[in-house]
């Protein structure tokens, strides 16, 4: 018999460093000379929509190019055994999880690859650009901006989460730096284990009952033998 019957996996940048996506605040660098962090708000969406547009069109167009490293695949693998006891709930914009073959992902911040119609409040699957303002497959108006959520924005479904926390006999946060919330509250909303497997401390290292460091490519494929030993 397993220890942990229910777990939930929340995973962030880290885990995708390694297939070649740069996380948002390790680089330190610059996209076209601006913050990412300042161009992933509504304001400045209303102030420039083409440099948004332009900065979510190259993260989407970068998406082909990059593959899932072992700690995705892990997970699928984690999945495999767990079933719906697992669920993966993914601060990650990028669509690796699936490509992988993870079936039970939850992406709270949205997904690069989903367009958003402000106008008839439609959702698209896409995969090119949409600085050149296309038409929604909609309403033919053009609105569309990046399925994504920016700072100011409500994560999506929070309830699922909340309830998968409450529920869960162990959190596992993987590459992710603790500074966003709600994401970064998770580990309080669990009743039982928790576990951080993080390249370095996050801010919130502490809360958790086990903290281990180090690239997810190592950590996450060992984690995973090791529950399910
Ligand atoms: N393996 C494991 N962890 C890694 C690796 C790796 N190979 N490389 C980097 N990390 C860790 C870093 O040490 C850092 O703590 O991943 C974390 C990445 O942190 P952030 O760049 O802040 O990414 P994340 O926590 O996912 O950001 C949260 O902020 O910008 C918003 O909406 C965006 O979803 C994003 C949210």
């Amino acid at each position: 018999m397993r220890r942990h019957q229910k777990v939930v996996v929340l995973t962030g940048a880290g885990i995708s460093a390694e297939s070649g996506l740069t996380t948002f605040r390790d680089s330190g660098g610059l996209w076209e000379g601006h913050d990412p962090m300042q161009v992933a708000t509504p304001e400045a969406f209303a102030h420039d929509p083409d440099l948004v547009q332009r900065f979510y069109d190259a993260r989407r167009a970068a998406l082909p190019r990059v593959r899932p490293n072992a700690a995705h695949h892990a997970l699928v693998r984690l999945e495999e055994e767990l079933g719906d006891d697992l669920l993966v709930v993914t601060q990650n914009v990028d669509d690796l999880h699936e490509r992988a073959g993870s079936r039970r992902v939850h992406h709270i911040h949205g997904r690069l690859r989903s367009a958003w119609c402000t106008a008839c409040d439609s959702r698209h699957e896409w995969e090119g650009p949409l600085a050149h303002r296309p038409a929604c497959p909609g309403c033919g108006s053009s609105a569309l901006r990046p399925d994504v959520v920016w700072f100011g924005e409500i994560p999506h479904g929070m309830d699922l989460v909340e309830q998968a926390l409450w529920e869960c006999d162990l959190f596992v946060s993987i590459g992710t730096s603790g500074t966003v919330y709600p994401a970064a509250a998770f580990v309080h909303w669990v009743r039982r284990d928790t576990l951080e497997l993080n390249l370095e401390p996050s801010t919130g290292a502490g809360d958790f009952a086990e903290s281990r460091r180090g690239p997810a490519s190592r950590l996450v494929p060992a984690w995973v033998e090791e529950l399910l030993g």
